[in-house]
């Protein structure tokens, strides 16, 4: 258990480099047991979603590997079809693994995942959508069991465009007999490139990133190698938390296109923003200005930056409503970012933030991932040295933020508690 503290005040200013996406390595690494054959995959983060992934694999009789950021995965002999409990419990996105193994083996089981701090997290779409393709889906004593002698092409239709359940499904469908086609999907940028790995492995897949995706399956899949798409959150952040110290940085290896909405909004709170092909230079100066904003899915504005942007508007000048309309219960960090001085009142999914001149530090404690993002942001302006716990939750997502912030100039130290 280790702690943040972090000296706030000092702008953030320099240059770095984005690493590949969480999103996109999990549900690519998941896709590998599919693949007969050696699937490279480069620019794979350092993080403990990864590694539980990775050990899953092993689990299942794969041969995996790491060297820096390349992943080198050996499914030719996956014979197991189970995805152990105690790992599955470690991590959601062990979920990934049903389409893949169903598609290639025709057995899959996992525990029930749970939710969690920022909602319920059902998985009825991607259980709904695999009974539509053919499967039998037993959920009995906490374990969900689908089987399917071939997964018959079909069309689904999400009631919500869930990222995971498009993506479980998307690679379900590769292997399936005859065509499937998935309306209301998902349109994030992990999705193509789950979909762009898949094609280069042989699947036919059209319309990723669009509403409506488009599945032939195929017999087999085959190694291929693949660089992760650069972490949109891990840029996001870093771009807020450079706006919110009055900084000046440069992100390197960007894609700026996954990024639009959140450029949008910190324009209109009155960041420069600049963009030159895959960098974003961020420089503020003077005051922010209060800005509304409503999470939705991409194209919108990300949920998984609502609980940054919101950290970096309790200082606007202004008062800004922020909604969130993708997950029930994301306001968790609201209470910590109160401790710190803001003024923020939540009814049900919508929050309004009356700027503060000035936050200043406390001890407060993340509960989930991206709201311990928001009290890092909060830190980095508070005046006097914020500690921040439950580091646990912020490490699954951001590979050693407080050296990438150090390099920027920051003044973070990781204690051990
Ligand atoms: C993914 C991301 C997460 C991001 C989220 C939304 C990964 C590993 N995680 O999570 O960082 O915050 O997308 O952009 O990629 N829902 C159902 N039933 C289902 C599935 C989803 O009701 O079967 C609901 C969820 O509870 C939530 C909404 O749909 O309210 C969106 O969830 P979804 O897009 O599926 O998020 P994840 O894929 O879990």
């Amino acid at each position: 258990m280790d702690a943040f503290e972090i000296r706030g005040g000092l702008p953030l200013r320099g240059e770095c480099r984005v690493y590949g996406a969480k999103n996109a390595a999990l549900p690519i690494l998941a896709a590998t047991v599919m693949v007969d054959g050696t699937s490279v995959i480069e620019d794979v983060p350092e993080l403990e979603d990864v590694r539980v992934m990775m050990d899953i694999l092993r689990s299942l009789g794969a041969h995996v590997t790491r060297e820096g950021n390349r992943v080198v995965v050996d499914g030719s002999h996956i014979v197991e079809t189970t995805v152990p409990s105690d790992l599955m419990r470690k991590m959601r996105s062990s979920v990934f693994l049903m389409g893949p193994l169903l598609g290639r083996l025709g057995e899959v089981s996992v525990s029930k995942p749970g939710g969690c701090v920022i909602g319920q997290r059902p998985i009825d779409y991607h259980l709904r959508g695999m009974r539509q393709l053919g499967a039998n889906v037993e959920e009995r004593h906490g374990t969900i069991r689908c089987t399917a002698n071939r997964l018959i092409g079909t069309s689904i239709t999400l009631d919500f465009p869930s990222v995971g359940a498009t993506e479980n499904l998307m690679m379900a469908a590769s292997m399936a007999d005859g065509v499937t086609v998935i309306e209301n999907a998902a349109r994030e940028p992990e999705i193509v490139d789950l979909a762009d790995f898949l094609r280069k492995c042989g699947a036919i897949i059209e319309g990723a990133g669009e509403d409506k995706i488009r599945v032939v399956g195929v017999h087999r899949l085959t190694g291929v190698e693949h660089t992760v798409i650069p972490d949109r959150i891990v840029a996001g952040t870093l771009l807020i938390a450079a706006a919110a110290t009055k900084g000046n940085i440069a992100l390197h290896h960007t894609r700026p296109e996954h990024l639009g909405s959140l450029l949008g909004k910190l324009r209109e709170a009155g960041v420069q923003v600049e963009v030159d092909h895959d960098i974003i230079t961020v420089e503020h100066v003077g005051q922010l200005h209060a800005v509304n904003l409503r999470t939705a899915p991409h194209p919108g504005f990300p949920t998984d930056l609502q609980a940054p942007m919101m950290a970096l508007l309790t200082v606007a000048n202004g008062a800004s409503i922020i909604r969130e309309d993708v997950f029930e219960a994301r306001f968790k960090h609201v209470n910590e970012l109160c401790r710190m001085g803001a003024d923020i009142t939540v009814d049900l999914r919508t929050a309004l933030v009356r700027g503060v001149g000035q936050l200043s530090s406390a001890p407060v404690e993340a509960s989930d991932l991206r709201g311990g993002a928001a009290l890092v942001v909060a830190g980095l302006m508070a005046d006097g040295t914020t500690r921040i716990e439950g580091l646990h939750h912020i490490d699954r997502g951001y590979q050693q933020l407080d050296a990438y912030l150090r390099d920027l100039g920051a003044e973070v130290a990781r204690r051990e508690l």
